[in-house]
């Protein structure tokens, strides 16, 4: 916390004409954002000097100082960059941080460049700006973790695995279709970012405070330069709304949901009791005292990631819902949220690609859990629907029997002998052993999006054709 010296106390170079004294330190302190927001310092730069650009051809303020605050904020970037620029918590925040460095570096013309524009419409900008530019990385990280996803399902489109529902045996699928589903989820969760991108693609710059500015600029022109689609249409929406921020913390919450029941499958999978994976030494642990062990840490995070950033979207919700039009201060507390998620998200989605890609596919395990807890039952009274004429509640009946007589006997439905069978029920021939392996069960199910190999290869196509 700042001393009460009368440097910290003297007011402000900003805004000092209406004030006698500075902050309190406490009020210094709770008031600064530049301790995160100097995250935003490339956005802003790039913000303010297309504002310059747009102003000197308007004729608002001569091309001579535009040059002077080009090259001032140049001058900036790479003092940020190479870490010799000194921030300061009494400037508040990146934006006054950046124009008093102009001020000092180029003098008068720097206060010209505030012309036409607020830190409502400045600030809305900058962050607009980063979520974009995250929603499109996050966007290639997805297209990354897809693209492992479909290696692996192509490379084990035939591999049985036991599917399961309430996480008991139901019917057999494939890895490859199981490696599917996620490919499916995390293809939802890009289209997500791809719409976010568009919604907000829309620039903020010229909003001024809320009610727009009398000054002749032109808002189409720092829209096209800042690469936006173009200006947003509501000055008033344009300073008060978070809604970029809140869209992109609702997709990393739910891709992160689905991070975290993959990481669930994966701590299951690793275990010696499961057996159907190993976790590659690069993306597990030891322990300190159980030399045995590999713990597939990396899972847990990515499980543990997903509290942080569904408390973020809680965080911005809650920050955001009583706020009355237009611009409030507690919107500053919008990008820690933000800041923090993203940094989660990327990493979740990063290690989660690695350990996808490297970990190895235990098939000989994988396949005999798919053929044990009757995983074939299904079949059986398909069979017995399909051949014997059964209505399909019957053919259910007859099977459990079948299952009650082989749990008995401590045995595979396929190891219980004809006469078995046909004593349950005198329609069965030797041709129902054709559909009780594990093998002939996911080459049955060929209805479309179903685990048949072929129809897991023509998923595949669709996707790589759109990956
Ligand atoms: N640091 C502020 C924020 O993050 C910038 C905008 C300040 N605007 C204002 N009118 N005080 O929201």
């Amino acid at each position: 916390m700042a001393d009460g010296s009368s440097e910290t106390k003297s007011s402000n170079q900003m805004w000092g004409g209406r004030f006698a004294s500075g902050p309190d330190a406490i009020m210094e302190e709770i008031n600064a954002s530049i301790g995160f927001d100097k995250k935003l310092y490339a956005q802003d730069i790039r913000g303010s000097i297309a504002h310059a650009t747009m102003l000197a051809h308007q004729g608002i303020i001569s091309a001579e100082d535009k040059d002077k605050i080009v090259h001032g904020l140049d001058t900036i970037l790479s003092e940020i960059e190479s870490g010799a620029f000194e921030f300061s918590r009494r400037l508040e925040d990146i934006h006054m941080n950046v124009e008093a460095r102009l001020a000092t570096l180029i003098g008068t013309a720097a206060g010209r460049l505030h012309t036409a524009r607020s830190r409502n419409d400045q600030v809305a900008l900058d962050f607009r700006l980063w979520v974009k530019e995250e929603l499109q990385r996050t966007e290639r990280a997805l297209t990354a973790l897809i693209g492992a996803f479909l290696d692996r399902a192509e490379e084990h489109a035939e591999t049985v695995m036991p599917g399961f529902t309430h996480l008991q045996t139901a019917q057999p699928v494939t890895f490859g279709h199981h490696c599917m589903a996620y490919v499916e989820m995390f293809g939802r969760d890009r289209s997500r970012v791809r719409h976010a991108i568009e919604h907000m693609d829309e620039s903020p710059i010229g909003a001024a405070a809320l009610a727009g500015t009398g000054f002749p600029i032109d808002r189409h022109m720092t829209a096209k330069a800042l690469g936006f689609r173009e200006p947003t249409r509501n000055s008033i929406d344009t300073v008060s709304d978070r809604d970029f921020a809140l869209e992109f913390l609702s997709i990393a919450s739910i891709a992160a949901t689905h991070l975290s029941r993959l990481a669930e499958e994966i701590v299951i999978w690793s275990t010696p009791q499961f057996g159907f994976i190993r976790l590659s030494d690069a993306f597990s642990t030891g322990s300190s005292i159980m030399p045995q062990k590999k713990n597939p840490d990396a899972a847990e995070l990515v499980r543990a990631k997903t509290g942080r950033i569904n408390g973020s979207l809680i965080a911005l919700l809650t920050v955001m819902k009583g706020l009355p039009l237009a611009y409030s201060k507690d919107m500053q507390e919008d990008k820690e949220q933000v800041f923090d998620a993203a940094e989660s998200l990327e990493l979740a989605v990063a290690a989660m690609t690695g350990m996808v890609r490297d970990m190895t596919i235990r098939a000989d395990r994988m396949k005999a859990a798919a053929g044990s807890g009757y995983s074939t039952a299904t079949d059986l009274a398909d069979w017995l629907v399909r051949e014997a004429g059964l209505p399909f509640r019957d053919a259910h009946h007859v099977t459990g029997r079948a299952v009650a007589l082989a749990e008995q006997k401590g045995c595979d439905l396929a190891a219980l002998s004809l006469a078995e069978l046909q004593a349950i029920n005198p329609a069965i021939t030797d041709k129902v052993f054709d559909v009780l392996t594990v093998e002939a069960s996911v080459a049955s199910r060929t209805s479309f999006g179903g685990t048949a190999p072929a129809e897991v290869r023509r998923q595949i196509a669709w996707w790589r054709a759109r990956n």
